[in-house]
């Protein structure tokens, strides 16, 4: 019965710290430090005549540090994060926790009626969720959308949004794009180590040996292709792996070795550029192009997306690309992966799940639609009128804005960086029209610490190598099948079923079920 949860709810006001350490905005950095040092604090609430005009946390504190100013001198003002998000005191602790972890934040001043009567840290509401009464016992809430949450021990990669970081295994992503071919990054996730040159040369030649279409699926793909009056890449690739999983005999996780599961990632994921690329193309009434055990990964896909041997640099591009998307921590499609695999069935339903997932516009997103948005600016003077307009009318501005990211997204750094080394005008228009829309939204959605994301110059990379808007979210199915793989051998590995609960908060039960 949903009546008695309120009272089980608890407010800010019971846990909240008051009163909080307060600085003035023309005080120095010394002085909030010291505060900080003496008090024990972490941060210090900005106020003027008691009402909060910024805050200045452990981060500050490091940012000014590391400038190298003179903190005798150097004023608050200066130096704080300025219009802090606030919370009221009889908001709801759950609430409040997913503020702060959507945000990023650890602490939020408490404001009544523009009054600061006290602080909120994240510890404060962990502490409480962990001793909140429970409905049943055992069962703890977890925040909507799960933010925050941690659901799993894993050792495949992780992010780091703070810092704008994320990492494969021990290495920095960005620097195995930098560094490595896609091979090794593929390598690495599943076996945990960076192959030497004998491991890659093992490696490259097991999985492009594993790349030709199994003579069961290749009549189904037309069918597949022709079923809908709409052609959804994604749609068509989800029952594709289905029939392959089946002709390939894929049998569930628990009844195989974890070298068997690992064998059935391998061909899977060898496979998959060759079902987009065949899918395409006889979509486009063209016949498949056959995989060339000559070329590697991404130069193959290109090939056998475009028939035509693809330029160096534009197989380097698509290949550093691939590498930089083929992980990220629990994202939601991972995540799926990792469900399915709790219940012990085999890789092709997993990765079948994953893929339903990718394709929802809010996660695999749409990169075309980034460069749909670019077409429509039109021309750098017409951004500012035009994303002022988008967001006065509720829009969001696709490739901006991430839930874990609030700093830049180091994907879309290193597109960025790869759309100017491949040059072209959308190149250098994106890069102006990006400093626009980053300068407009802090504007206009101050404190949300909106970038751009992975998806901004995904679709400006893509398009010049010759890839079709509409094959842009199946490209990055091509490369985070590896990371679902990962995630579903670690999964198998130490498994137990992922079964959560709901509250249930229909009409109390049992109601006497109606006669006809
Ligand atoms: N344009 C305008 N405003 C935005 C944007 C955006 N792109 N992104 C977030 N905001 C605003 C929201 O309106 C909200 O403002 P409010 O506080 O006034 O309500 C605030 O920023 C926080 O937004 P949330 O929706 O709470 O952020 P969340 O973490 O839930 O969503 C998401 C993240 C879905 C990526 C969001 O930023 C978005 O919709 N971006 C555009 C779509 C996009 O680029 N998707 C690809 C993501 S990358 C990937 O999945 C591979």
């Amino acid at each position: 019965m949903n009546s008695s949860a309120p009272s089980r709810r608890r407010a800010v006001a019971d846990l909240m710290t008051t009163p909080a350490v307060t600085a003035l905005p023309d005080e120095t950095m010394a002085d909030v430090a010291v505060r900080m040092e003496t008090k024990r604090v972490s941060c210090v609430v900005v106020v003027e005549d008691a009402r909060p005009v910024g805050i200045v946390t452990e981060r500050d504190i490091v940012r000014f540090a590391a400038s190298g100013a003179d903190a005798s001198t150097a004023l608050v003002a200066d130096w704080m994060t300025p219009k802090p998000d606030t919370v009221e005191p009889g908001s709801e602790t759950g609430a409040a926790f997913a503020s702060l972890a959507e945000r990023g934040y650890r602490h939020i001043p408490v404001v009544d009626d523009g009054q600061l009567v006290g602080v909120v840290s994240m510890r404060d509401l962990m502490r409480v969720a962990q001793i909140q009464p429970m409905l049943h016992p055992g069962e703890v809430e977890a925040p909507k959308g799960l933010a925050g949450v941690i659901v799993a021990d894993t050792v495949v990669g992780d992010v780091r949004g703070q810092e704008g970081f994320y990492h494969y295994r021990q290495y920095s992503a960005r620097e195995l794009a930098d560094k490595r071919t896609l091979e090794d990054v593929w390598a690495l996730l599943f076996d945990g180590a960076l192959p030497d040159a004998s491991g890659r040369a093992a490696f490259s030649a097991d999985s492009r040996s594993l790349r030709t279409l199994p003579d069961a699926v290749r009549p189904l793909l037309p069918d597949i292709v022709g079923a809908g009056e709409t052609f959804l890449p994604l749609e068509a690739l989800r029952s594709a792996v289905s029939v392959t999983s089946a002709a390939l005999g894929f049998r569930p996780s628990l009844d195989i070795s974890a070298g068997e599961l690992r064998a059935d990632a391998v061909r899977l994921c060898a496979l998959i550029p060759t079902l987009v690329s065949a899918l395409h193309r006889l979509r486009q009434g063209e016949e498949p192009v056959e995989p060339d055990p000559g070329l590697a990964h991404a130069a193959n896909y290109l090939w056998m997306l475009t028939g035509r041997r693809p330029e160096p640099e534009h197989a380097r591009a698509v290949e550093q690309y691939l590498i930089s998307t083929v992980d990220h921590g629990f994202n939601v499609s991972t995540f799926t992966a990792r469900v399915i695999t709790s219940t012990g069935a085999d890789v092709g339903a997993a990765v079948v799940g994953a893929i339903g997932a990718l394709s929802g516009p809010l996660h695999g997103g749409a990169p075309s639609r980034a460069l749909d948005m670019l077409e429509a600016i039109g021309e750098p003077a017409r951004a500012e009128e035009w994303i002022r307009a988008e967001v006065a009318r509720g829009g969001r501005i696709m490739g901006f804005g991430h839930r874990v990211y609030k700093t830049e997204d180091p994907r879309s750094i290193l597109l960025r960086e790869l759309a100017q080394r491949l040059g072209g005008d959308k190149a250098e228009f994106a890069a102006t029209v990006e400093r626009t829309i980053v300068e407009v939204l802090a504007d206009l959605k101050p404190g949300r610490e909106l970038y751009a994301n992975v998806e901004f110059y995904a679709g400006v990379v893509m398009e010049r190598c010759g890839i079709p808007p509409e094959m842009f979210t199946p490209t990055f199915a091509v490369s985070r099948v590896i990371g679902w793989c990962a995630n579903i051998l670690e999964q198998a590995a130490d498994n137990r079923i992922i079964r959560p609960s709901a509250r249930y908060v229909g009409p109390p039960a049992p109601q006497p079920v109606p006669q006809v």
